[in-house]
């Protein structure tokens, strides 16, 4: 028989149930019925005069378990499991270690008192699945810590480490050490001082300026566009203020429950398990051994080398940097010591450690002393002959068994571990720009790389900071091969008749940051135009060209934000992007050039021809097996390139919004219209279509 979810025991007069359900103790049906049984077991035991509620393992309870929303209600519900603590005639104490989240935090919110070990972080991060605290938390945390710090706490859904949940009346003591004999003398302290039952609903919540939710929703509005929660969180906290408690519950029933039904939700619910997902290997098993990594070296301190360079750093791990000039490394180290400096300043980390995290980067001009790193990145120039000559060199000096990876963006990974004898041990880890800020590594496997590197990348990855993914070898892997169909999508578009501020405007209301003519003049024009020159596109390609605008814009030096012009004209320092009549006149100059009637485009049609390649493109690369799985590619676009979370990823979306048979449809329209093979569809998709399938059933 399995093991009780919820274990019972005694220490004298108090009870203690203990949360059994590993790993994170998240709120199974078994547990709440568990914890029912047993406050209504212990409250009603006359030997026992106080109830300590812990968590077993690693943590408190972290949560409502997620697998079960959607699903039809089963065991005991959490707000009668809540309300019977809190109407409990013993008196009962939370015991919180680990990570007390979510549903975990309001389990804790119904109890009489709260104690948590040092180490432990609390908070309600609903907002991040799309929902909101649905169990009481929206009308309690107000009450006991003010709207104004709810709201914020709420909204950005961040872990309150265990000194300012006691600063804020979130928990009542901290405690070092054993916790269970913490919480066990603290309700013996309470005891005997008879202390009262203290129910958080019988409190009230301050308000502390008139204009705190105006004030608060304006803040917002950027950075919750195109989400729902957000809002809705404050719609509650307007009622725990306004309205006496079970009304303000019924109104935070009502507004999770609009959640709880939306793609928004459902969609950040799928990424959530799809990040976790992307860590894991289909055919390298989690007990693949790992090699050791106790030291990183970095080749060229530039743009991506000095921000790995920071990664490694900011894990406590040893690296060192090297470069072909002093000149270089000095300039390198300034740009890193900067961006440090300025985090320092905002107030994100302490003088001091900006100076351990310095004193962690070594740097050097010669290859020996890589000679005992365990992995070494090189970030050189994207040339092959650059890279053939540095992976000639690591081969000759790197120790056995050290992992050598290359930060390409686009060289093929298979001919560069070609240049050494140890092609199992060479591997990409394609970065993003900046990166120490981007969360995404789109790591590259090889044909010959080995499991246990690809197993060390994977766990390296984590530990440097990063949302790990792992895809095979292609142009442009899977984040830009993708990124490219949108890019030649956009740019016919401007030559048939839309103008970039109404295929940005599309793109960006969609819920990107920003839209492609946007993001090429925030990268640099003259980036592609130099490698159309150098590729001599328009014969070496398949595709039709797609850079005549682009060219001719380059050719006025208009290389975007850099040069105060590109597609848009911009009034440096200020980065608004002004629509230019001046490129209205070069796009409108151009289709008359190659013969193009100008007609006007809808919105739809632009959404359609910007993504629906992109989904097009996913099912290649699924079928190609360059992607393991439609999630990976999910988790690239949201990490990666702004795909908006409450969207889910191109793939979830097709699957889950608009359909793959719209979607084909939609591809065959184009291809009849433009007579252009770009838009055959994937036979992966007309495949699924005919088995009734969708991506994530591959
Ligand atoms: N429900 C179901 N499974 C969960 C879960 C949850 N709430 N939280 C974590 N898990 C699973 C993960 O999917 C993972 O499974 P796997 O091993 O099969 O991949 C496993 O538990 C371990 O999780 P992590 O890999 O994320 O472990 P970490 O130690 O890195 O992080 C954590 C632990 C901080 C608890 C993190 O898992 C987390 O943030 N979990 C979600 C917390 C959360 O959102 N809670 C609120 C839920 S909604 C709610 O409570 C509604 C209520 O208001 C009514
Ligand atoms: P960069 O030009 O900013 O930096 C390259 C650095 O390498 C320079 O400091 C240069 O001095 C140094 N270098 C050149 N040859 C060297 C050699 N033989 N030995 C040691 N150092 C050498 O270039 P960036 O942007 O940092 O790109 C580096 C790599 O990262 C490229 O492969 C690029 O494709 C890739 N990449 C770039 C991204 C970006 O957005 N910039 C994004 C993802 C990958």
């Amino acid at each position: 028989m399995s093991e009780p979810a919820i274990l019972q025991s005694t220490d004298g007069e108090i009870g203690i149930l203990t949360v059994n359900n590993p790993p994170v103790n998240a709120l199974s049906a078994a547990v709440r019925t568990g914890l029912a049984e047993g406050l209504a077991k212990m409250g009603g035991d006359p030997a026992i005069k106080a109830i300590v509620v812990i968590g077993g393992g690693r943590t408190f309870i972290a949560g409502a378990d997620i697998r079960e929303f959607g699903k039809p209600p089963s065991g005991a519900s959490l707000h009668d499991v809540i309300g019977a603590m809190e109407n409990c005639s013993k008196l009962v104490v939370a015991a919180l270690h680990g990570t007390a989240l979510g549903g975990g935090l309001e389990t804790a919110f119904g109890a009489h008192y709260r104690v948590a070990l040092s180490s432990g972080r609390v908070g309600l991060p609903e907002v991040l699945l799309g929902l909101l605290p649905g169990a009481g938390g929206t009308q309690r945390l107000p009450r006991i810590a003010g709207a104004a710090y709810a709201l914020e706490a709420m909204v950005s859904g961040r872990q309150i480490g265990a000194k300012e949940a006691l600063a804020k009346g979130i928990v009542d003591r901290v405690v070092e050490g054993d916790l269970l004999a913490g919480a066990v003398a603290y309700a013996r302290e309470l005891l005997s001082q008879k202390a009262p039952l203290r129910r958080i609903r019988d409190m009230t919540a301050k308000v502390d300026s008139p204009t705190l939710f105006e004030g608060f929703s304006k803040s917002i509005a950027r950075k919750a566009r195109g989400f729902k929660a957000q809002w809705n969180i404050i719609k509650c906290v307007e009622a725990a203020v306004a309205l006496p408690f079970d009304q303000g519950m019924a109104r935070e029933r009502e507004l999770f429950g609009e959640l709880l039904t939306s793609s928004e939700s459902a969609a950040q619910r799928f990424y959530f398990f799809a990040e976790r997902e992307a860590a894991k290997v289909l055919d390298v098993p989690a007990d693949t051994p790992q090699r050791e990594i106790r030291t990183g070296a970095i080749i060229g301190c530039g743009t991506m080398g000095g921000g790995i360079a920071m990664n490694f750093a900011n894990a406590g791990i040893p690296v060192t940097v090297l470069e072909t000039s002093q000149e270089a490394l000095d300039r390198g180290l300034k740009v890193i010591r900067g961006n440090y400096e300025n985090t320092a300043k905002r107030g994100g980390m302490t003088s001091a450690d900006v100076e351990k995290r310095m004193a962690l980067i070594r740097t050097t001009m010669s290859y020996d002393d890589l000679k005992d790193a365990d992995v070494i990145i090189e970030a050189v120039f994207e040339t092959m002959e650059v890279k053939e000559g540095v992976f000639t060199k690591l081969d000759q000096i790197a120790k056995p068994g050290a992992i050598l990876a290359t930060n390409t963006s686009g060289l093929n990974v298979d001919q560069i571990a070609s240049y050494t004898k140890r092609p199992g041990d060479v591997i990409g880890m394609h970065f993003f720009s900046p990166a120490n800020v981007m969360k995404l590594l789109e790591n590259v496997r090889g044909k010959a790389t080995s499991k246990d590197v690809i197993a060390t990348v994977m766990t390296l990855s984590k530990k440097i900071g990063k949302i790990p993914t792992l895809v095979g070898v292609c142009e442009g892997f899977v984040g830009n091969r993708m990124l490219r169909q949108r890019g030649i999508q956009s740019a016919y578009m401007l030559e048939e008749g839309a103008l970039p501020q109404q295929v940005d405007k599309v793109i960006f209301d969609f819920g990107f940051p920003m839209g492609p003519f946007q993001m090429s003049d925030l990268a640099g024009n003259d980036v592609g135009w130099r490698i159309r020159q150098g590729k001599n596109e328009k014969e070496q390609r398949n595709v039709r060209y797609t850079g005549y605008v682009a060219d001719a814009i380059c050719e006025l030096g208009r290389f975007g934000q850099k040069t105060g012009a590109g597609y848009y004209k911009y009034d440096l320092p200020d980065r608004t992007p002004i629509p230019d009549p001046a490129v209205q006149a070069i796009i409108e100059e151009t289709s008359k050039r190659l013969g193009v009637t100008r007609r006007a485009f809808g919105d739809q049609e632009i959404l359609e021809r910007t993504l629906y390649p992109m989904v097009n493109e996913g099912a290649k690369l699924l079928e190609e097996g360059i992607a393991q799985r439609a999630l990976d590619i999910d988790v690239i676009w949201v990490n990666g390139y702004g795909w908006p979370v409450y969207r889910g990823g191109p793939m979830w979306w097709a699957d889950n919004v608009v359909g793959l048979k719209t979607i084909h449809h939609a591809l065959l329209r184009y291809k009849e219209m433009s007579g252009d093979p770009f838009w055959e569809p994937a036979p992966l998709l007309k495949r699924l279509i005919a088995e009734g399938k969708k991506f994530s059933d591959l």
